[in-house]
């Protein structure tokens, strides 16, 4: 199935409300509506006669060697999608050689993904997601519960200092796990009852100081997510951060934020090579990927396709999603000579009001 075909089982499967939950975006879905149109501006200009019978796509990541371009980019409850959940998207990212990005609002807990993954993966790259919270002792059990499961980096979400206003589920009064589900990671943590569950707070006052915290509680690398100016991705590796995602967050935050992609060639500039940045936002075809990666992303993130593939048809819809990503993004890479990612470069982009 096309990616496209993938969404459209995606849907006919799912509960309406949970359909719009993981479709939806903030607002009027400007943003969201942005990253996807932005990436239509975008083309290329291939370059000849220098390619290679086979291509070498791998990346070196902190917290993953010789992985994938395509990261399973952080979403929430995938439980609810297909009763195999998390365990089923582990598996598949794993066997593709992709870095699953886990984490609080998972509703399967970290050591079962875990070890998931590397069923199918001798050294999968599992990464683990939180949200700065404001006491720092359940931050602290976080980082440790995920270093215990094996994962190799942590991934700190900063473009939430509260709760984007999700318009779809406003109105179709989606704001809670349905009864049976829950994220799972968040279960006996400091202050709370053995086996209660802690809320997972917005914290509008989170600080660059709070980031830094982090990064100084583990040896794992710390990526930041959801940065878009460039004097944040300077501030970003000042305070620590071994990776910048640059992300709007699939447009479910700020609905008047850029899109992704747009935001993405001030930010390489910024951070000038001291970190790799990753994007995400928008991703849908393997042309997507090596535009980024032209842009000098090393490597990009995608959300909505890979929870259709698992709604559809569980680990075997996210390997396709997967796949298919990752063979059209080998061909467009051989079509434009290269024989890796790096032979892309930002003089092979165009960007015009309607490149298509
Ligand atoms: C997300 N995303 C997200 N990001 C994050 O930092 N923490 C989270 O808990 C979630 N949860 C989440 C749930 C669902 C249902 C979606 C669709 C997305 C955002 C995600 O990591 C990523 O930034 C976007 O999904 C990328 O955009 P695309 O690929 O969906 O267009």
């Amino acid at each position: 199935m096309t990616l496209r075909e993938l969404h459209d089982a995606a849907r006919a499967a799912l509960d309406p409300v949970h359909y719009d939950y993981v479709a939806g975006g903030a607002g009027e879905e400007r943003a969201l509506a942005a990253n996807g149109r932005a990436f239509d501006r975008y083309a290329l200009l291939p370059r000849v006669l220098r390619g290679a019978e086979r291509r070498d796509t791998g990346v070196d990541l902190p917290g993953a060697r010789r992985a994938a371009p395509v990261v399973v980019a952080p979403t929430a409850f995938h439980r609810l999608l297909h009763p195999d959940g998390e365990r089923a998207t582990a598996r598949a990212a794993a066997a593709e050689g992709a870095v699953l990005v886990t984490g609080v609002a998972a509703t399967t807990a970290v050591p079962a993904v875990v070890a998931a993954a590397r069923e199918a993966a001798a050294d999968p790259a599992v990464w683990f997601l939180l949200y700065p919270h404001p006491r720092r002792e359940v931050t602290e059990a976080l980082v440790r519960r995920a270093e215990e499961a094996g994962c190799s980096a942590l991934v700190v979400t900063a473009d939430s200092p509260l709760f984007g206003r999700r318009t779809r589920d406003l109105r179709n009064g989606f704001d809670d796990l349905p009864p049976g589900y829950a994220a799972e990671n968040m279960r006996d943590l400091p202050g709370a009852p053995p086996g209660a569950l802690t809320d997972i707070p917005m914290h509008p006052a989170a600080s660059w100081r709070d980031f830094a915290e982090t990064v100084g509680m583990t040896t794992l690398p710390v990526w930041i997510k959801g940065v878009l100016h460039p004097a944040d991705a300077r501030l970003a590796v000042d305070h620590g951060a071994a990776g910048v995602i640059v992300s709007n967050h699939g447009g479910r935050q700020c609905d008047t934020a850029a899109a992704s992609v747009d935001c993405l060639p001030a930010v390489v500039e910024a951070v000038a090579g001291a970190v790799p940045v990753l994007l995400d936002g928008g991703v849908r075809r393997g042309g997507d990927v090596a535009v980024a990666l032209a842009l000098g992303a090393a490597a990009v993130g995608v959300g909505r396709p890979v929870l259709w593939g698992l709604a559809a048809e569980g680990e075997t819809g996210v390997r396709e999603v997967l796949r298919t990503l990752l063979d059209e993004y080998d061909h467009t890479l051989a079509l434009c000579g290269g024989r890796r990612n790096a032979d892309l470069s930002a003089d092979m982009v165009v960007r015009g009001d309607a490149a298509w």
